[in-house]
């Protein structure tokens, strides 16, 4: 079949590199893709956002199946689009995609259905917000209702910082409209793992665990990012938080959007921190991961458009989602200065270097293009996510840094502590 994959990062390069794999693939698109995709599908200049002209070119190239990438689009409705067109599209419609589009929503979700989640409260004046943190426990968490790119969430280690954040979000509007309702929620401790999963609205089936690295230095210090790199599985998500997260998690979430009359076809991605008092969800996102689909997506066993197409289908309990027992690690080559400021257009040398043609080795460009001569060059704070698959993290890890020093530009940029919780288990 032909495919039309909607996004431009490291994710829907991995997503397009599973693609390539399928038998089923004929011919893969890409809008608006990168330099990195462009090596396995044709990219098309069209913008994520730009529904109708997705839609028009769906329709001209005759593509069987689209897959939505990034999230963008999918709070803003492209697959409610793509379906009123007849086309067929992985992805949650608009009313199910709220579930990341507002926290507020997947706050309200989680506490009606008994889903563990941090305590919280919703805002939408900020003198009732200030009012509030005059007597609330500190630290505390406060975050914009809507897409930030990642960059919403607000740690506040005293109540003046508290205060400082409502005005940045509610009366400065950083985050822009996003921040015209704010969830403030009580600070949990523990570790933080992602997971991913299949569901058709009814049945879910759970991805390999992932852990990321949010912060942008060594020692899980500096601001928050994207992710600078990812690890499968997730060496702390034993046997036992896996049965309490199918008790009291998975399955609830998605009973509880189907309940809500808002069923979810597509990924939902868990983020869980395992508290003292057992698991929470931090998070819920509608799509992969990003770095996350880096390290998961090379170790599924199955072909990725038969499990998305029995999504779309609503059959998914007719398959078994399964993973490769290995382990993968992902290392985010970036531009020094990200997730804030840094220089774009640098070339990139070692993108042919042979080594990266051995199986298991993977470079997933996430920001980079082609210039005018057709060079190669940087394009974004996170520029190559660089993942080993193996037999252990340990092996993963040591291949995955390897591997980094193949690709030289300038300003490049990465943690050289990734994994370092493999050590501590
Ligand atoms: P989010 O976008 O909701 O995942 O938040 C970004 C990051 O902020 C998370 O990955 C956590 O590291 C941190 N965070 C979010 N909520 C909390 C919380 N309630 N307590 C502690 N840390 C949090
Ligand atoms: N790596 C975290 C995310 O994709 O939201």
């Amino acid at each position: 079949m032909n495919v039309l994959i909607i996004g431009s990062g490291g994710r829907e390069h991995a997503i397009a590199t599973a693609v390539k794999k399928s038998q089923r693939a004929d011919k893969i698109y890409c809008a608006p893709g990168n330099a990195g995709i462009a090596q396995i599908a044709e990219c098309v200049p069209i913008g994520a956002m730009e529904f109708e002209k997705l839609v028009d070119f769906a329709k001209e190239k005759a593509i069987d199946f689209t897959i939505v990438g990034m999230d963008d689009p999918l709070v803003g409705g492209v697959v409610d689009v793509f379906e009123e067109a007849g086309l067929k599209v992985f992805g949650p419609r608009k009313n199910a995609a709220i579930l990341e589009g507002s926290k507020a929503f997947s706050k309200d979700l989680m506490k009606k259905y008994d889903i563990p989640t941090a305590e919280y409260a919703t805002f939408d004046r900020a003198e009732d917000a200030l009012e509030y943190l005059k007597t609330a426990k500190i630290p505390i968490v406060l975050k914009a209702d809507g897409l930030a790119l990642g960059k919403g969430v607000l740690i506040c280690q005293t109540r003046e910082e508290a205060f400082e954040g409502v005005r940045t979000l509610m009366e400065d509007k950083k985050f822009g409209d996003a921040g015209n309702t704010i969830v403030i929620e009580e600070f949990m401790t523990g570790r933080e793992i992602s997971v991913l999963s299949y569901t058709d609205g009814n049945t879910i089936q759970i991805m390999s665990s992932a852990m990321d690295h949010k912060r942008a230095k060594d020692g899980d210090e500096g601001l928050n990012t994207g992710g600078m790199g990812n690890i499968s599985p997730a060496p702390f998500y034993t046997k036992e938080v896996d049965a309490f997260c199918k008790e009291h998690i998975y399955q609830k979430t998605v009973d509880a959007m189907k309940a809500e009359g808002r069923p979810f076809v597509g990924v939902i991605f868990f983020g869980l921190m395992l508290t003292e008092e057992g698991p929470k969800v931090l998070e819920y996102n509608a799509r992969f991961g990003d770095p996350e689909a880096q390290v998961v997506l090379p170790r599924m066993k199955n072909d990725i458009l038969d499990v998305m197409e029995h999504c779309v289908d609503g059959t998914l309990d007719q398959i078994q989602v399964e993973f490769e027992d290995n382990a993968a690690v992902c290392v985010v080559l970036a531009s020094d200065g990200y997730p804030v400021a840094y220089e774009k257009g640098f070339a990139i040398e070692g993108l042919d270097d042979e080594r990266f043609d051995q199986k298991n080795f993977y470079c997933f460009h996430a920001g980079t293009k082609f210039d005018e001569d057709g060079k190669i060059v940087t394009n974004g704070g996170r520029v190559l996510g660089i993942t080993a698959v193996a037999e252990d993290l340990r092996t993963a890890r040591s291949k995955a840094y390897e591997a980094c020093e193949w690709v030289t530009f300038d300003n490049k940029y990465m943690r050289h502590d990734i994994g370092h919780m493999i050590d501590e288990v």
